[in-house]
């Protein structure tokens, strides 16, 4: 496929995709979607990528919602396709980390696009809010559940019913970012995160992130029982052998030289 509107750079085992359409406020249209569809499929493939960042072009946008132009042409059926909706949900499910680099306003299908992700990075200058209600619509990519579960219902709703703007403080204080950098940093913090993620046991990190988005919807009791079969998968490992005796030679361990081992 040829990539206009959302293009890749790969930095050692770090693949990072930046939403290009400044002139539009990076606005996620049709193709937005399919060209980001499709750089998931290759880096899925990809053994050499590990951690995925996912960024807007230029210094205003992350991602300033779906695109408005497109979406005056939606018909009820189209509710239901949802097809962002569906490549938000493969991001929250995709089998690497994912790390959103908000870098300016994070509206609508932006903010929802960012929720998608496992970790949250903004420039201060990052603003989020959902603006659906104003068009008569609701937040129809995930806003609805990844919201609540990321701030809680009353500040969710506050923000769903009322399309209030929250600035990139805020989204800190309420939980919704993890951390603060000013524009000129963000990519290198995100790269930073990057880094740390990837000097961790890969199998724990991938069966963690599966854990957590498995046991959401379940019971404590079954979360635990999950938790439990898990740990019980790691504990066969090479990789758990590797950074047990890393720890206690004192060293750091070395995840790759045990890659593939069981
Ligand atoms: N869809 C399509 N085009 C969009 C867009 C969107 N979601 N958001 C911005 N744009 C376009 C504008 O139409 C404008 O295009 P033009 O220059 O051809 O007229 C361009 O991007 C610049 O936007 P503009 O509104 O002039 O910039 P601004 O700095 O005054 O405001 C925003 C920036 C992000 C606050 C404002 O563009 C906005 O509110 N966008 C819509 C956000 C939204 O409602 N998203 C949810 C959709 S469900």
């Amino acid at each position: 496929m040829e990539y206009s509107t959302v293009l890749r750079h790969d930095d050692e085992a770090v693949a990072t995709l930046t939403v290009n359409r400044p002139e539009k406020m990076n606005a996620a249209s049709r193709q937005v979607l399919d060209e980001l569809n499709s750089h998931l499929d290759e880096i899925e493939g990809d053994a050499g990528v590990e951690v995925i960042i996912i960024t807007g072009a230029g210094e205003t946008s992350f991602v300033a919602g779906a695109d408005i132009n497109e979406l005056a042409l939606r018909r009820p059926l189209d509710g239901l396709e949802a097809y962002m909706q569906r490549t938000y949900g493969r991001i929250a499910h995709f089998p690497k980390p994912v790390i959103a680099a908000v870098n300016g306003y994070a509206l609508g299908g932006g903010c929802e696009l960012a929720l998608a992700c496992d970790i949250r990075v903004a420039s201060d200058t990052a603003v989020f809010g959902l603006p659906e209600t104003g068009l008569g619509i609701l937040p129809g990519a995930g806003g609805t559940q990844r919201l609540v579960e990321a701030v809680g219902r009353g500040p969710a709703i506050d923000m769903i019913i009322t399309g209030r703007r929250i600035s990139a403080a805020e989204a800190l204080q309420w939980g919704l970012v993890t951390y603060v950098t000013d524009a000129e940093s963000l990519l290198e913090q995100a790269a930073t995160i990057a880094t740390r993620i990837r000097r961790k046991g890969p199998t724990a990190v991938a069966l963690v992130r599966q854990v957590v988005a498995h046991s959401a919807a379940a019971s404590e009791e079954t979360g635990m029982f999950v938790e439990r079969l898990a740990q019980s998968l790691l504990y066969a490992t090479a990789e758990k052998r590797e950074g047990v005796e890393a720890s206690l030679s004192k060293r750091h361990p070395d995840f790759a030289a045990v890659k593939g081992e069981s």
